[in-house]
């Protein structure tokens, strides 16, 4: 009997162009707007109607003029578009998509260590959960931290959470001493300084590129440090031809479109056998929960209205206090 010239049944479900079709089918029937993060597969990515990094997928959940917005990123960034485009149904295609900062920081510890700094202004990582974001004075991400830093008066003590090596990085940038909650990033941690030297080694004329949430080790041995949008930036801008990459490698995708001809090298995780330098909440997203998320409408992002507000607050703060940065362009 002749094979059948396409999949049947639940075997469409593992291929690849039938699952992209059926993507951009129902993407136009709904009438959503596909946000997605760097550290996405590429064809979730070459999917999206827009690719940042938080600040700006905050940003263009929040301009979004759509009925829907499908996710694909963490949690806490689905929740961020919840809380700034209350009117749009958000569709995450795993809800279990977590953060291990997240995790560091339960709203019950950090209710105590407010409580137990009074008179601190609270600046919080938008890797955090929606309750967190609530008992918090101002949201910073990567890429707008410094510049929020800077604008608080040089009295006033900082509380910081829930990232230790982005705190300690923004200490050493801005001069000003904070208090850092001792969260961290599980992939960015793995990051080894051995393999980044021996690597600096094997390609002298490389440059390397690493995001805030490394260990100093790893941020020591970099020419450039920034949120994932900036990186891509120095990619494209600098004139090195080969770069070590110390962030998640979904970002390389999107590098070897916008720089095409340059060589992208992502830094190993401590093993080297394991696939640690890859975010496993991120990856949790993939084209076929993709599809049935926009199949059937769920899993959705709910919020109590009055949680939602709360977080609201800090969250708006950030967004009065940066100027919206060039975005990268990825078509
Ligand atoms: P960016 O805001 O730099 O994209 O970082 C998000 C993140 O989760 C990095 O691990
Ligand atoms: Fe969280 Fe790290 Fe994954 Fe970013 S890379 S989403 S900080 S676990």
């Amino acid at each position: 009997m002749a094979l059948p010239a396409f999949p049947v049944g639940q075997d469409l479900i593992h291929d690849q162009q039938w699952l992209i079709s059926e993507i951009t089918r129902l993407k136009k029937a709904r009438g959503a707007v596909l946000l997605a993060h760097y550290y996405q597969e590429g064809a979730i990515q070459d999917l999206a109607d827009f690719v940042g990094d938080s600040l700006e997928l905050a940003r263009a959940a929040k301009r979004a003029n759509a009925s829907t917005i499908v996710f694909c990123g963490v949690r806490f960034m689905a929740e961020v578009a919840k809380i700034l485009n209350p009117d749009a149904e958000v569709l995450l295609p795993d809800l279990e998509a977590g953060c291990s900062l997240e995790e560091s920081c339960s709203p019950e510890e950090y209710r105590r260590w407010r409580e137990e700094h009074p008179g601190h202004v609270a600046l919080t990582y938008i890797n955090c959960s929606a309750a967190v974001k609530a008992m918090s004075d101002i949201i910073v991400t990567s890429s707008s931290a410094e510049t929020i830093i800077r604008q608080i008066p040089v009295e006033t003590p900082i509380l910081f959470a829930p990232d230790r090596h982005l705190g300690a990085y923004l200490e050493r940038v801005t001069g000003r001493s904070m208090v850092l909650w001792p969260g961290t990033c599980i992939v960015h941690e793995q990051f080894s300084a051995k393999a980044l030297m021996e690597l600096k080694v094997d390609h002298p004329d490389a440059a390397v590129a690493a995001h805030p949430e490394c260990p100093d080790a790893i941020l020591a041995l970099a020419d450039h440090v920034g949120s994932t949008s900036s990186i891509l930036r120095f990619v494209q801008q600098h004139p090195a031809t080969t770069f070590l990459i110390a962030t998640e490698p979904g970002i390389i995708h999107q590098m070897e479109r916008l720089a095409p001809g340059k060589k992208f090298i992502p830094v190993p995780g401590g093993s080297g056998e394991c696939a640690c330098n890859t975010c496993p909440y991120m990856k949790r997203n993939t084209l076929a929960n993709l599809y049935t998320c926009l199949r059937d409408g769920q899993p959705r992002l709910e919020l109590p209205e009055e949680l939602r507000l709360q977080a609201l607050r800090p969250l708006e703060r950030m967004l009065a206090m940066t100027a919206p940065t060039p975005v990268v362009a990825t078509d």
